[in-house]
């Protein structure tokens, strides 16, 4: 069977599924059109919940390497292909030195897709990171290349991610990191963490800290299925932001560059009694109400179920609409 690959641990398959380790193979199967529409390409699935077996032929980049194009003191462009694991990426530029992408550790997925979905943690967005994004268009196999300006980036998005871009499959993603230690510590938590850690503040260590915070406030999928945040922290006008603020004087609120403000998911859930709560085998994660996770047995659909009901009953409390951050399927 084409089990569909995804980190909630849910069971479901394509009608196709095919893997590609080069451009050129990707182009060959497009040429010998052996893919059944819809078409749908997957990452490691790590943001990905199946209500149902999907109709349609699921594509998958092991296209894998980590290629130098440029370097001088100060900084080094690398050409990364989609198919690597992200933090294998993270691991090799900490590992030579290179500053960038620390902040960024142990984030499940690969490369292609933290580009597509402009992954981010503790003060840095991948966005930062990316000087151009490469794919074929899974029409006609022609090669496109995206600069950083044209991708749209913004928090969690990118234009990738818009229904008419989704014909694109990206295959290479070009990052510019530095060599100068200029470590990024506007987390408070991080900071805190480095600084107790009571090490010189190094690439290493920086990492070391993302991965204590992660391990100590995320599930591990391997153990515990589930997507990550499985909402996106609502932004909501200003003037939404005070009348919420009268009255919960203590609600965390994060000014945005477009003056907006930027709500947290997981305390409006928290709030609304769902932290540690289940319906069945889907629950909220005890130690993070933004995280959905599979217990054991859970259908994709009684975790889109469990995510309705929090959505309705933040809506009702606090009249703000909670978005998914994960595609549901
Ligand atoms: N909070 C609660 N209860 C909770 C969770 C959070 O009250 O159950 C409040 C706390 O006040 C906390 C604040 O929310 O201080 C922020 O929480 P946290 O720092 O854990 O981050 P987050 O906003 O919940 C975001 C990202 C995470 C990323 C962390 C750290 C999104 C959707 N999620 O979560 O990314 O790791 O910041 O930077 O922006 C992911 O996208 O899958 C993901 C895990």
């Amino acid at each position: 069977m084409n089990q569909i690959p995804n980190t909630f641990g849910i069971q479901a398959s394509a009608s196709q599924l095919f893997s590609y380790s080069s451009v050129e193979e990707l182009q060959t199967l497009i040429r010998e059109q052996r893919l059944t529409l819809p078409i749908l390409h997957v990452g490691a699935g790590s943001n990905l919940l199946f209500t149902k077996d999907y109709e349609g032929t699921v594509l998958h980049s092991e296209i894998r390497y980590i290629r130098v194009m440029e370097e001088d003191v100060r900084q080094v462009i690398v050409a990364v292909g989609a198919g690597v694991c992200w933090d294998d990426f993270v691991a090799y530029g900490v590992e030579h030195g290179w500053q960038g992408a620390e902040n960024l550790s142990l984030i499940p997925g690969e490369v292609g897709s933290a580009a597509v979905q402009n992954i981010g943690a503790y003060g840095v967005e991948v966005a930062d990171l990316i000087l151009s994004v490469s794919g074929v268009d899974l029409r006609s196999g022609e090669l496109c290349q995206w600069q950083r300006e044209a991708c749209g980036y913004a928090y969690r998005y990118s234009i990738f991610k818009q229904p008419e871009m989704k014909h694109y499959a990206v295959t290479e993603v070009v990052f510019r990191l530095s060599k100068e230690v200029k470590p990024s510590l506007s987390y408070q938590g991080l900071a805190d963490a480095v600084a107790r850690s009571g090490a010189p503040c190094t690439l290493q260590t920086i990492r070391q800290a993302v991965i204590d915070l992660r391990q100590s406030k995320l599930p591990d999928p391997e153990l515990l299925g589930n997507a990550g945040s499985f909402f996106t922290n609502p932004v909501v006008s200003q003037q939404q932001a005070e009348a919420l603020r009268s009255s919960y004087p203590q609600m965390p609120a994060f000014p945005t560059a477009d003056g907006r403000v930027k709500l947290s998911g997981g305390w409006l859930i928290e709030q609304c009694g769902w932290k540690g709560r289940a319906l069945g085998d889907a629950a909220v994660y005890e130690k993070q109400a933004l995280v959905l996770v599979n217990k054991g047995r859970a259908t994709g659909e009684e975790i889109f179920r469990l995510s309705e009901e929090i959505i309705r009953s933040v809506k009702e409390k606090f009249g703000v609409t909670l978005s998914r951050e994960v595609n549901v399927f």
